[in-house]
């Protein structure tokens, strides 16, 4: 596989492409992704959640993305890697903003970084680290989890046409802003393709229907690593690999208690006999 570059992206795009990124966030993730086709690997601040059991996206801190980012990149050869800010590391100022993208960069040796939302002051942000560092972005809206105290909760957005129209805004305002892609999560179709048909970069949809300029998923959710009984609308489960791992370890200490493993014609060292006979 060849190296994926965002200009390898854009020439997706114009092409009529679909672009397909998902989610990773150690090496063994960031393995699976590189033995695939998949485009963009995200090191999304799920993360948080869906790998280190916190309660929200909210606990996670920039180190620890830096330090699970450097992890998934040196698993990487092919897919473009971008990787999300957490909440706090990029909202008190611009200068906050750029000294974050670039530690993400140097230390976590990301492509791309990701920063939720839409407002003027990320607009703001967002044109620093772009026009400052030269580090491309990827933008993020709909149902943006940093935000979700202020949304309420995890709800599907752009429902209403007031809501859809700020959508439309916050997408051509991250346009010009200079964002290379832009994420839209959980909302309806019509809003996605609506959005795709407006701009001249990539959408990539998560909940946001077919006609999004590609596709994200998070790991954790279509190969069930974690066994989990919800799961959102939007997500396709591919394999169920949380039970495969437990039927795996559950066989293992079974065959220890039942003393199956070792077995000794083929998990054991051998000496030569005469060594042998001198230890008995
Ligand atoms: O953190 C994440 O996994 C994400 C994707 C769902 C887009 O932001
Ligand atoms: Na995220």
């Amino acid at each position: 596989n060849k190296k994926t570059t965002l200009l390898t992206l854009q020439k997706k795009y114009q092409e009529k492409a679909p672009i397909s990124m998902i989610t990773a966030y150690d090496y063994p993730t960031g393995l699976a992704a590189n033995n695939s086709t998949v485009d963009t690997v995200l090191v999304g601040d799920s993360l948080a959640m869906t790998c280190l059991g916190y309660s929200s996206t909210h606990q996670l801190s920039l180190d620890t993305m830096i330090h699970h980012c450097a992890a998934v990149s040196r698993a990487l050869s092919h897919p473009f890697l971008i990787a999300d800010l957490p909440f706090g590391s990029y909202n008190c100022s611009n200068s906050q903003a750029i000294n974050s993208a670039i530690a993400i960069v140097q230390k976590g040796q990301a492509e791309c970084v990701k920063l939720e939302g839409g407002s003027s002051i990320i607009i703001e942000r967002i044109n620093n680290i772009v026009k400052a560092a030269g580090i491309p972005v990827c933008a993020h809206i709909g149902l943006t989890p940093q935000y979700s105290s202020s949304l309420g909760g995890f709800k599907v957005q752009g429902k209403t046409l007031k809501q859809a129209q700020s959508l439309f805004d916050q997408a051509l305002a991250l346009q010009n802003a200079g964002v290379s892609l832009i994420v839209l999560e959980a909302v309806p179709e019509i809003v996605g393709k609506a959005i795709t048909r407006i701009l001249e970069i990539p959408t990539i949809g998560i909940g946001a229907g077919r006609f999004t300029s590609g596709q994200v998923l998070v790991i954790s959710d279509i190969v069930d690593i974690n066994n989990s009984t919800a799961a959102p609308k939007f997500v396709k489960k591919y394999a169920s690999l949380g039970k495969a791992y437990s039927d795996a370890i559950n066989q293992y200490a079974q065959d220890v208690s039942q003393r199956i493993y070792p077995d000794p014609s083929a998990h054991n060292y051998a000496i030569p006999q005469k060594n042998e006979d001198e230890i008995k």
